[in-house]
């Protein structure tokens, strides 16, 4: 692109969607080294043609993580992001500009492992834990403390600490964690977390704490933020030492260099000892030891002058693409993977990559018994970069993904509006399989002694096409299925029998409803009284409710159109299934009967979870952001944005005080 004004503006844009898709959705479609290059060519023509202003540029900030139905809280000290590079070279650059900035000091650096998480500022007031918070846009981050109270080895007390203290890290996933929720995922047709890294930072953004809990999260802490009164520390070193005596979990290593050509020793050896370490590292961050030099090299606009990181080329190697295998998910979409020739990469073994789409394979023309280049970094699925074409065999034939799947005997069409195939007729055993799984997950019906191989055997033996075919399961049926004896089809029965009564979410979500998940499921329950009303409602009422966009409103409503769909709801009905909300069975005549709250805070004695409950058990609801709807909003310490809006719409605002004498 020769035009840099047209070039500029491609790449703010694109790098604006990369943030949204790393920082709020914690779902990035491109990997860490990818984004870094696009942010690089921003900055080099930013620098080429400083007469281009377009304001504000990504290049000069840190991205922003904030979601809306977290409180907001401001970082007493800011946090901010490092500058980074590949490049042996920038590093003694980096090394050279300090040295010339200071001529009469021997410097001393700090190399740590840079660990690929989510970053986190926790707060410590006379030595007790207050609060958690993520990075935010720097200034400001969301209030995560429910989420990250539980971290195993979090120190919950400190001694000896100063009046107020902000201690800085990375959240991260252990490898084997991760595995084992997307393998539930992928079982339940859920679509997959890329890497650790994703699922961490998803983690910390639920909105259910329970959910949160569920999933085991790790913390690793390397510094400070505020520290009051006065200076506790006067070198980077010194904070390494005091957080290990305090007990928080720190780096497994550092090294301290006396050298710019010193640190790049270390950080070598670094990059031979990390895949031993138990967080995910994808460079090294370079520090200046002492405070005094730090204060006087000072910061730009988003990352300090006296630190830089280092980062480690994504890992790459060449093996066999043994064949494409097609996988088919809950809605019958098929998403194709590469089965490959194990080869090791990044300290694991890999046997699949990731296709993405047909167009995918098109573009750079994939075909089982090519040799491929695959890369892994900062620990994303595996990509398959391209084919090395001196390695084809002769007989190579392109891959024909309509054929492909003629040949496998699935019928499926491609949807039109985008590169996926989908199985469309609900007559196929292997989408009846996905969609009777799905539904008998624990996330949906959770449906006890219904797994993967009862399930292939109810369908290709014709005993069950849809989940309203499973209630009318005699036990005498069961008995004839592989390995089931008197006790075992009884108690598949007696489980069935007992996921009648589950809540209206659970059925909603293990309907298979495309774009609708668990939260979207608890939204809906949440706004009508019954599925039938769901059912009934307009695409504006269902996009009415709190986290409910148009796709999905849409999807809801052409769903519950299908003659089908209505066959199976009418089917569920007369087997008696719960087709009720929680939330018609709330009192008609308590203190909140049909009131909307809104929490926001830390409450004085209540936790989230018991206000929410005295407010259900008055008749009310809580909905996680506030409207004109809200009737109240129900204030602890530290409440910020939401409280705000409160006061600006003109909405009540309860203490705990308040709250307890309106319920009574
Ligand atoms: S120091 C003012 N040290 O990497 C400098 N950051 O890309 C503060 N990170 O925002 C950062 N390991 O979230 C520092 N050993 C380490 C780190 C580290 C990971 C993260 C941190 C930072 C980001 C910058």
């Amino acid at each position: 692109m020769s035009d840099p004004q047209k070039e500029i503006a491609k790449l703010r844009a694109a790098i604006a969607e990369h943030d949204r898709l790393y920082y709020k959705q914690a779902q990035p479609k491109i990997d860490d080294q990818a984004y870094d290059k696009l942010k690089a060519r921003l900055a080099e023509l930013e620098a080429q043609n400083p007469e281009l202003d377009f304001g504000a540029s990504p290049t000069q900030s840190v991205g922003d993580d904030r979601l809306e139905a977290f409180e907001s809280y401001t970082h007493r000290k800011p946090m901010l992001s490092l500058d980074n590079t590949y490049s042996q070279e920038e590093l003694m650059e980096f090394g050279r500009r300090l040295e010339r900035l200071f001529p009469d000091e021997s410097l001393e650096f700090l190399v740590e492992p840079k660990i690929d998480g989510v970053a986190v500022s926790l707060t410590y007031e006379k030595g007790q834990f207050v609060r958690a918070v993520s990075r935010g846009n720097g200034a400001e981050g969301d209030d995560i403390t429910q989420n990250v109270r539980h971290i195993a080895g979090l120190p919950a007390a400190i001694t000896d600490a100063p009046e107020i203290l902000e201690v800085r890290g990375e959240i991260y996933m252990l490898h084997e964690e991760f595995e084992r929720i997307n393998t539930a995922r992928d079982i339940e047709g859920q679509p997959l977390y890329a890497n650790p890294r994703n699922l961490a930072a998803g983690t910390i953004k639920l909105l259910d704490p329970a959910e949160a809990r569920s999933r085991k999260l790790e913390i690793v802490l390397y510094g400070i933020g505020a520290c009051e009164p006065g200076r506790y520390f006067s070198h980077q070193a010194e904070i390494q030492e005091k957080l290990k005596r305090w007990q928080f979990p720190v780096l497994e290593k550092y090294w301290m260099a006396g050298s710019i050509e010193e640190a790049w020793t270390c950080i070598e050896a670094l990059d031979a000892l990390r895949q031993q370490f138990s967080y995910p590292t994808d460079g090294a961050v370079i520090k200046l030891d002492d405070f005094r030099l730090q204060d006087e090299a000072g910061f730009t606009s988003k990352a300090p002058r006296w630190a830089i990181a280092y980062k480690f080329e994504a890992e790459r190697a060449e093996t066999l693409l043994k064949e494409i295998s097609l996988q088919i998910g809950r809605t019958g979409a098929v998403t194709p993977v590469a089965i490959l020739e194990p080869v090791q990469l990044a300290g694991t073994t890999v046997s699949r990559a990731t296709l993405h789409n047909e167009d995918e394979i098109r573009r750079k023309d994939i075909r089982p018994g090519d040799t491929v280049l695959v890369q892994k970094a900062g620990e994303i699925i595996p990509q398959v970069l391209g084919v090395n074409q001196a390695k084809r065999p002769a007989d190579s034939q392109p891959f024909d993904f309509g054929e492909h799947l003629k040949a496998l005997g699935i019928e499926a069409e491609r949807d039109p509006a985008q590169a996926v195939w989908r199985i469309v007729s609900t007559n196929d055993p292997i989408r009846q399989q996905r969609a009777l799984q799905h539904f008998a997950s624990r996330a949906c019906m959770d449906i006890e002694n219904l797994g993967t191989a009862v399930v292939e055997q109810l369908v290709t033996r014709g005993l069950a096409k849809d989940p309203a075919d499973l209630y009318l399961l005699q036990v005498e049926q069961l008995l004839e299925l592989d390995k089931f004896a008197e006790k075992s089809a009884q108690n598949l029965y007696d489980a069935l029998q007992a996921s009648k009564t589950r809540q209206l979410w659970q059925l909603i979500h293990g309907l298979g409803i495309p774009h609708v998940g668990k939260q979207s499921a608890k939204d809906l329950e949440a706004n009508f009284e019954s599925l039938d009303a769901i059912a009934s409602a307009s695409e504006e009422q269902l996009e009415e409710v709190d986290g409910v966009g148009s796709i999905m409103a849409q999807s809801i409503h052409a769903w519950f159109e299908d003659e089908a769909n209505r066959d199976l709801i009418d089917r569920l009905r007369s087997q008696g299934l719960n087709f009720q909300s929680a939330r018609s069975e709330a009192p008609a005549d308590g203190a909140l009967s049909g009131k909307i709250v809104v929490l926001t805070g830390s409450l004085p004695t209540l936790t989230r979870s018991e206000a929410t409950e005295l407010i259900e058990a008055a008749g009310g609801r809580t909905s996680s952001s506030v409207s004109k709807k809200t009737d109240y909003v129900l204030a602890g310490e530290a409440a910020g944005s939401k409280y705000d809006k409160a006061v600006k719409l003109g909405i009540p605002i309860l203490d705990e005080e308040a709250f307890q004498a309106l319920i009574g």
